[in-house]
């Protein structure tokens, strides 16, 4: 079967460009400007429809998942027009192209669409966006829901993974790196989510693609947790200092974009429905130790 994946060197889409080769799958990696390990490359600039039509005429694909967006939250706020582009034109065009080609189009996309006033959000509940980012990724919801007859929106919560992808690090390499530097960390205690390891998403997503799970679902981590306690988990999981993890109020922090204060989210209709199933942060956070062990990485 061949699979289109947009953003594949990226932190999502290289670890399932991974998973999904080692399985058999034909993988056509479309990429920007950071150049995928795993699949057939294609460059692909998802806001050019030309470029995409391109890679479709390439790659003739049974499944399209669309991981590529402009993820920096503080960007998408500053340069609204490239935000748009990126994530909602983007969208647009991935999924003319997919109902064109009559494929399955799976669609990554984030808590960061819901207000942050309750926590727990179920896939049924309002969304809300109180940033650009958030704005841009539920717009690119809408284009999927009016566009494309096979669909699943697989909405994430900070996304994390043993390795850098895209030239840049992720929440957990970023705590880890620092702390077995002896470097101390301030982290907010007052903002919750879902942390989503990439490996977990990836293999749900497979599941998906094998089983042909359509509609929208929270395919995110299963433990609710703040900032604060993820690190002093990590910090516990790899052994290292605790006490050189700094608590801070969001409000001491100074971000272009305002953050949701809980955005996190309800995972029980993935619960009954996948085989392979959300993890709790200790699970996670042990598989993630096994994976950074396993390899001889650039940060441990
Ligand atoms: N990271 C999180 O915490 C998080 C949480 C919830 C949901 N999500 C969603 O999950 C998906 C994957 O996130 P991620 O963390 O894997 O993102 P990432 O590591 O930032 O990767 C994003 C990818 O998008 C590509 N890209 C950017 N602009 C593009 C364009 N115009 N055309 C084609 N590709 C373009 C980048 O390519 P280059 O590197 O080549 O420039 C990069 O590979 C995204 O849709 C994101 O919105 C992420």
């Amino acid at each position: 079967m061949s699979v289109l994946i947009t953003g594949s060197g990226g932190l999502l889409g290289s670890k399932l460009a991974e998973i999904l080769s080692e399985r058999g799958y034909i993988i056509y990696s479309g990429y920007y400007s950071n150049k995928p390990l795993r699949g057939i490359p294609i460059n692909l600039d998802v806001s050019s429809e030309e470029s995409v039509r391109e890679a479709f005429k390439i790659s003739r694909p049974e499944v399209v998942v669309h991981a590529a967006a402009l993820t920096n939250v503080d960007k998408c706020e500053i340069d609204k027009e490239l935000a748009w582009n990126t994530n909602v034109v983007g969208t647009r065009n991935i999924a003319k192209a997919s109902e064109e080609y009559n494929a399955l189009l799976i669609y990554i996309s984030t808590d960061y669409i819901f207000k942050g006033d309750k926590g727990m959000y179920k896939e049924e509940d309002k969304p809300e966006p109180i940033n650009y980012y958030g704005l841009t990724k539920l717009k690119g919801e809408e284009e999927v829901k009016s566009l494309v007859s096979n669909y699943l929106i697989a909405r994430a919560s900070v996304i994390y993974g043993a390795m850098p992808a895209s030239g840049k690090t992720n929440f957990a390499l970023w705590i880890i790196e620092n702390l077995k530097r002896g470097e101390k960390i301030k982290v907010v205690v007052d903002q919750w989510n879902s942390p989503t390891l990439n490996t977990s998403l990836a293999e749900m997503i497979s599941e998906a693609i094998e089983r042909k799970i359509t509609g929208t679902y929270h395919l995110a981590g299963a433990t609710r947790i703040s900032r604060y306690d993820f690190a002093k988990q990590l910090a516990k999981t790899f052994d290292l200092r605790e006490d050189l993890i700094m608590p801070v109020s969001s409000d001491e922090i100074s971000w272009t974009a305002r953050r949701p204060k809980d955005s996190s989210l309800d995972v029980s209709k993935a619960l009954k429905t996948f085989h392979n199933k959300p993890l709790n942060i200790k699970d996670a956070m042990e598989k993630l130790r096994e994976e950074i062990d396993g390899k001889a990485g650039p940060i441990l």
